[in-house]
């Protein structure tokens, strides 16, 4: 069998495809059909003359998502995507769709995540899907090639390990349970066994939480390594993010193209990382430290001037088009000229007024951030404006964090690391370097209210052989995010589940 992806290899012999149909035009004797099969799309061209008639009808019948066979000859097409087209000499078709729900015209979001099992097959989430494919490849790459071992951590699990409050409870036989929030603690267990592992699976927060950074179901990856402090966690994570993004930059440049991403931001991954104290970052949000002249609260100011300002640019351009497509007269090509136009600028403006709607917010809660807090999204989104590359959040207030992190030297802070991602994007990785010191582990048990005995394997780490050790967690779907620049993670997952949606 062959494929779209192929084709190259393929020119100028006759050659079968098997797909659906992703769009059909008709000219005077001629089907265009643009055929998708998974691997990318072609057009094959139709031509009464050189076919069997009644093949040339069932060619001209076929209707949007088809399933259909072709065999032609492949030929050079500089105009399309891929550099060639195929000429057609026999069709067979699997099924004639029905109609087809998600047609070409704009669909709300709700409806496209009720037919999520459909909207896949579009272009832009087949894109999407390709490069969470290559993230996830190029992730198994760095470490197997670092020498990390993969293990996987249970999803049954019988403690916390990320807090008591986003716990998904279950049933093990007649024992309650709790879905994993992360397999952190067991990823220790398994780094005093192989000394460096990382394991990479599902991962459960009951968040009802509607933002565009939860998902309750997501994929995280933990890599734990023994003998490591937090420097050499920061660095690994530099390096790890590097190789990641620095994958998808060369092997993605299609599935970017086709989500229209610019890609100005992430080559600026080559760059070296910020890392900043807890501390300062604060002084950042609050604009009582300035990040290479930028100063947060002014930039907000700015660019709230700046929105405002394009609102009323648009909605004028928008009556001085609209004027014109109500002109008498006008030829049918300019009238939809101005028509794509209008629709363009509606999304635009769609965009600032949701600009115009969060900038206040963000700038009432950085100025009124309080020192020794955690960040929230909108903390996350005003500090990261500030660079133009991912930057890492470290020595926080030990109160806002987990149970496990190590104090640092400065014992009002723990050694935690967040990684956040530019434009806008915040929290992407969350680690740190681990409490060895067993008494202050109880006592941080017994603070954060967990269950002392189902704890009782993890302090055995700290009574055979305790070193010191590090880790992170990625969000898989955080990173697919950001890199796509998605406007939310519900699409950087095939199925997505969160507050409210179980189905498909
Ligand atoms: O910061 P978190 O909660 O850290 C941990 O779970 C640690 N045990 C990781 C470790 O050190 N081994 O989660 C880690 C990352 C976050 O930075 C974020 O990218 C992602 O997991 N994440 C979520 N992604 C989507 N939806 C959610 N509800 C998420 N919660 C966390
Ligand atoms: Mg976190």
């Amino acid at each position: 069998m062959r494929y779209i992806k192929d084709l190259k290899s393929a020119e100028g012999t006759e050659i079968t495809l098997k797909g659906w149909v992703a769009n059909k035009r008709t000219g005077k004797g001629l089907v265009f059909i643009i055929l998708r099969d998974g691997s990318g799309i072609c057009q094959c061209v139709v031509t009464e003359n050189t076919i069997d008639q009644d093949q040339f009808n069932q060619a001209d019948k076929l209707t949007l998502e088809s399933s259909v066979e072709i065999t032609g000859m492949v030929v050079k097409d500089d105009r399309q995507e891929g550099g060639y087209e195929i000429q057609v000499s026999n069709i067979h078709v699997y099924q004639v769709a029905e109609e087809y729900p998600i047609a070409k015209k704009a669909h709300g979001i709700e409806f496209l995540m009720d037919n999520r099992h459909l909207w896949l097959r579009s272009r832009r989430q087949w894109a999407i899907m390709k490069i969470r494919n290559s993230i996830i490849f190029a992730i198994h790459e760095f470490f197997q090639q670092e020498g990390f071992v993969q293990m996987d951590a249970p999803i049954f699990t019988g403690n916390a390990c990320e807090g008591t409050t986003n716990l998904f409870e279950t049933e093990f036989y007649d024992m309650p349970a709790y879905l994993s929030q992360s397999g952190q603690l067991y990823g220790e267990a398994m780094a005093m066994a192989m000394g460096k592992i990382y394991t990479f699976g599902p991962t459960f927060r009951a968040e009802k939480s509607k933002t565009r950074r939860h998902l309750s179901e997501f994929w995280m990856i933990e890599p734990e390594m023994a003998f490591y402090d937090l420097d050499q966690n920061m660095d690994l994570i530099e390096s790890f993010l590097k190789f990641v993004v620095g994958k998808v930059l060369t092997q993605c440049e299609l599935e970017l193209a086709v989500i229209e991403r610019d890609t100005t931001v992430l080559k600026n991954i080559v760059q070296t990382f910020p890392r900043i104290p807890y501390a300062d970052a604060v002084k950042m949000i609050k604009g009582e430290l300035d990040v290479n002249g930028k100063n947060s609260i002014i930039t907000l100011e700015e660019d709230l001037a700046k929105v405002s300002a394009r609102i009323d640019e648009i909605n004028a351009e928008i009556v001085d088009r609209e004027t014109k497509i109500a002109t008498p007269g006008l030829k049918k090509g300019e009238v939809n000229f101005h028509v794509t136009k209008v629709a363009s600028l509606r999304e635009e403006l769609k965009d600032c007024e949701e600009n115009q709607k969060n900038i206040p917010q963000w700038l009432q809660s950085a100025l009124n951030f309080k020192d020794g807090e955690d960040f929230g999204g909108s903390d996350e989104t005003v500090l990261t404006r500030l660079f133009d590359t991912p930057i890492m959040v470290y020595d926080w207030p030990h109160e806002v964090k987990a149970f496990y992190l190590k104090r640092s030297n400065d014992s009002r802070y723990a050694k935690g690391v967040d990684v956040l991602a530019p434009e806008g994007y915040g929290e992407i990785v969350g680690g740190g370097e681990r409490e060895t010191d067993k008494d202050l582990l109880i006592s941080k048990i017994k603070e954060h209210d967990l269950p002392m005995e189902s704890f009782e394997w993890y302090l055995d780490l700290r009574r055979y052989g305790s070193v010191p050790h590090a880790g992170f967690g990625l969000g898989l779907e955080r990173l697919v995010a950001w890199v796509c620049k998605l406007p939310h993670v519900r699409e950087s997952i095939p199925f997505p589940r969160m507050y409210g949606r179980l189905l498909p």
